[in-house]
């Protein structure tokens, strides 16, 4: 396998980012609260693609190659997954998407109950930001950096606020601009932070430079919705580990109920070549577009 593998690469990462996150989760002798931890790692030890934590060590690769080693891109790497499992938590609750099925296993709610999947959620959340204060080699100020790119990826301006908006547009059939903005922000805003806090914790400060992989990440991670989209209509359940047509069944507005299959296929497309040209520029960012094949190439 080739320097330049990325199967190698994901490998390495994977294992690094798992073994990580079990530790972070691994409850305090003594611990009161044991079920909140179960429920937590239920939720986020389970085989998700951990798409985040590669983009993050991708984009970090660019500017350091020892990134396996780097302590800071860890625990961005982790921070990523925890707040990317309590979205698929909340988001799989009945007062959402109202979903059974995730990563081929009950959903925390159905596994523990509603109030747990909740909370576990809540914790999470909280516990990603405290991972941020861990990291070894890097300054307060680098530290406050990716507190801000992970806040603005996960709050009212990125996946909560598009979570909003996604609810909200039940049974609507909002025009193309409305539908891009929607993903750009329940699923592109984690995406960007991935990017941006993978770049800054291996201690890239140049603005055009993090500029350049902005536009690389809100590319693709447009194009990681619209593909999870056409998945939900053409995939079927056992591959997807989450329920088939579950778009369709609650009428929500996606890139193929509104531009068909074909359409939405086009506009993928679209995305991921604006994404690869956006990296022009760079050199060593080999793993970042071959990311960006895998998100529109996947099948689950
Ligand atoms: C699913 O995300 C939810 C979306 C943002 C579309 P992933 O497809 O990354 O889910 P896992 O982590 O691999 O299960
Ligand atoms: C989820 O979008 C986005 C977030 C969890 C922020 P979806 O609702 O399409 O994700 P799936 O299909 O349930 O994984
Ligand atoms: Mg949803
Ligand atoms: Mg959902
Ligand atoms: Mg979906």
């Amino acid at each position: 396998m080739g320097q330049n593998s990325l199967e190698s690469f994901s490998h390495s990462v994977i294992q690094r980012v798992d073994a990580h996150l079990k530790k972070l989760l691994d409850p305090e002798e003594g611990c009161q609260a044991e079920r909140l931890f179960q429920a937590m790692s239920y939720a986020t030890l389970n085989g998700g693609k951990r798409i985040r934590p590669l983009l993050c060590f991708a984009s970090a690769h660019v500017f350091d190659e020892f990134a396996l080693e780097n302590d800071a891109i860890l625990n961005s790497a982790c921070a990523l997954e925890m707040i990317h499992a309590y979205s698929l938590i909340h988001d799989d609750l009945p007062a959402m998407d109202d979903d059974d099925l995730r990563r081929g296993n009950p959903s925390v709610h159905k596994q523990f109950d509603e109030a747990t999947a909740i909370l576990a959620g809540d914790a999470l959340q909280t516990l990603a930001f405290e991972t941020l204060t861990h990291a070894k080699n890097i300054q307060p100020p680098q530290k406050l950096t990716l507190v801000r790119l992970l806040a603005e990826g996960a709050g009212a301006s990125g996946m909560a606020g598009g979570q909003m908006i996604d609810l909200q547009a039940v049974g609507e059939k909002p025009d193309l601009d409305a539908l891009m903005q929607m993903h750009s922000m329940k699923t592109g805003a984690l995406i960007c932070a991935s990017v941006l806090m993978g770049a800054s914790a291996a201690g890239c400060e140049d603005k055009n430079q993090l500029a350049t992989l902005k536009t690389y990440a809100e590319n693709i991670g447009l194009a990681f919705q619209i593909q999870d989209d056409i998945l939900d209509c053409i995939a079927d359940t056992n591959t997807l580990g989450k329920q088939q047509g579950a778009d369709a069944i609650r009428d929500k507005p996606s890139y193929v109920s509104i531009l068909g299959i074909d359409g939405a296929k086009g506009k993928l497309h679209e995305a991921h070549s604006q994404a690869i040209d956006a990296l022009g520029g760079f050199t060593n960012c080999s793993f970042l577009t071959q990311l960006a094949d895998f998100i529109v190439e996947r099948t689950h």
